[in-house]
């Protein structure tokens, strides 16, 4: 397989050490397109590196575009004029639709997918949407490639990568922003930094782990922490008053809106 990573920033650099780690692609099959000389030692050991988009990229099956969004329409007419119709284009670009790939770029064969950070250590998760129909080979091929950063998810309806990005493309932050806010909190009723942060980070370890071996839902494993009259009651009541999962809830529709608002603009 030849594989062409177009902007290797984070998620572009994650995905040529994935494509490599997983011997998915050899050195010489794997060329990146590289702006700037910041990752350059660092991408050299992975694969071929250019600093522009020319007839080389047409020699590859797959083309990951992995420039910000704001990018994108600076390198499209340079990248349509290079592509071969039967060449994948998988684009991790968030906002940008299968739509405006197609008018953007003439091309047929593209995915359109929403990675999250965990990728990075291969332990994202990742769902896409296609346009025309993909072959079985094209389908392995994708699957293969994003499977190698974590999980991988197709879904029939490109429409429902709104709600999939204000869930798991935004939701890492919000669970750093509850990391923070108990970490803080443990400081200020008198625990040590490292030891709130050791406390919390683990509490959610566990309780991940938990949640992963155990036959219970969320639901129930709240219930089973719970003791009438105790410590977590206590802490529910203030988070009832506060409405949090309510909270919650409006800002991953809010989340929503707004990748819908950034796709359609
Ligand atoms: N990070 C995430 O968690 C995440 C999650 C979901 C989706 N995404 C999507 O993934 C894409 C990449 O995100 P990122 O966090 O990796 O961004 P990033 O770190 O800024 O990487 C983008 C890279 O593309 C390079 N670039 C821009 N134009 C180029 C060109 N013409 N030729 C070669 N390289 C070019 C940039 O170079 P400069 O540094 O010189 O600008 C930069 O190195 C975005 O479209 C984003 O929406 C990211």
């Amino acid at each position: 397989m030849k594989i062409t990573i177009l902007g290797c920033g984070n998620m572009g650099t994650a995905y040529a050490r994935s494509f490599r780690k997983y011997g998915l692609v050899k050195a010489e099959d794997l060329l990146l397109i590289v702006r700037g000389e910041g990752r350059l030692a660092q991408l050299e050991t992975l694969g071929m590196i250019s600093d522009s988009v020319d007839g080389r990229i047409s020699e590859s099956d797959l083309v990951t575009v992995a420039v910000k969004p704001q990018d994108f329409g600076a390198i499209a007419p340079k990248l349509a004029a290079v592509l071969k119709p039967e060449q994948v284009v998988l684009s991790i670009m968030a906002g940008i639709t299968l739509q405006r790939l197609d008018s953007s770029l003439g091309h047929e064969i593209l995915v359109r997918a929403m990675p999250n950070a965990p990728a990075q250590i291969g332990m994202g998760i990742t769902a896409y949407a296609t346009g025309t129909e993909l072959s079985m080979r094209q389908t392995l091929m994708v699957e293969q490639l994003l499977n190698c950063t974590g999980r991988a998810m197709h879904l029939e309806d490109e429409s429902l990568l709104d709600p999939v990005t204000a869930l798991s493309g935004s939701g890492p932050a919000y669970f750093f922003e509850i990391v923070r806010t108990m970490i803080a909190t443990g400081i200020r009723l008198g625990l040590e930094p490292h030891v709130a942060n050791a406390l919390v980070k683990q509490t959610m370890l566990g309780s991940f782990h938990l949640m992963e071996h155990s036959d219970r839902t969320p639901d129930e494993l709240i219930k089973a922490v719970m003791s009438k009259g105790g410590t977590t009651e206590a802490a529910f009541k203030v988070f009832a008053d506060g409405s949090f999962a309510r909270t919650l809830d409006m800002g991953i529709e809010a989340a929503s809106k707004r990748a819908r608002e950034l796709s359609r603009s």
